[in-house]
């Protein structure tokens, strides 16, 4: 079993507005292996109002449909502000803003899709983000998540674990962490899982588990 490691959120955004200018070459070689495809695949499935989570510089924006209205957030203003640059019509309309993952400023069951992709291995505590999702989510709609973790492959989940210290500190990303466990411990229904590339990504469609506890409902004695 890995330790856990996790930055805070201040130490995380200060990484990745360094990081900003350069983050999209980093995915030349998993988008040449099929990274781009896939998120073409799972954001393409997205419905009605729409919240993309640490959208970062915006590489899902041209799998949407045409027709979602789109709220992307993030932590880092410089990563977001590559995405609000790379916006163009279609999706239209959207809006970006500079958020929380684990404190989302919406109500209740304000979203028809909720989505989400590489980010799972970066929040300080991805079981409340998780939370956060499903809160925002409307309960007939659905969370989509395209993440990457622990390989199912043994030899290579080793050596993740073995290198999890050295590449968190590039990034914030803890790279062994288990999607599917974390999906579980936030008390989410799994409707998808499809794993890739040796088991390192996830394509996991999730139901927002119900009932759940809802801030704005009223306690009766
Ligand atoms: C590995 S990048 C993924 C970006 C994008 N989703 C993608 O698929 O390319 C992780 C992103 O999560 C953002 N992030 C990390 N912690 C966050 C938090 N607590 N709330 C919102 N965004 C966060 C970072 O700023 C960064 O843009």
């Amino acid at each position: 079993m890995s330790r856990l490691l996790s930055y805070p959120a201040r130490q995380i955004r200060e990484k990745y507005e360094r990081m900003a200018p350069i983050y999209d070459r980093a995915e030349w070689l998993p988008g040449i292996l099929g990274l781009r495809k896939l998120r073409r695949e799972l954001f393409g499935l997205a419905r009605g109002r729409t919240l993309e989570v640490a959208a970062g510089t915006g590489k899902n924006l041209s799998s949407y449909p045409a027709d979602v209205d789109l709220t992307a957030i993030d932590l880092s203003p410089a990563m977001l502000a590559i995405a609000a640059q790379r916006h163009t019509s279609p999706p239209s309309p959207a809006s970006f803003a500079i958020m929380d993952a684990e404190h989302l400023g919406f109500q209740d069951r304000t979203f028809d899709t909720v989505t989400s992709s590489l980010t799972l291995c970066t929040f300080p505590n991805p079981v409340r983000a998780l939370d956060e999702m499903a809160r925002v989510c409307r309960p007939e709609g659905s969370i989509l998540l395209l993440e990457h973790g622990r390989s199912s492959r043994e030899w290579l989940g080793r050596w993740q674990d073995r290198r999890s210290e050295s590449h968190a500190l590039h990034l914030a990303c803890q790279w062994n962490r288990d999607p599917i466990d974390l999906v579980g411990q936030a008390g989410l229904s799994v409707r998808r899982i499809r794993r890739v590339f040796f088991g390192v990504f996830y394509i996991i469609e999730v139901v927002p588990a119900r009932p759940r506890r809802l801030s704005s409902t009223p306690t009766t004695a």
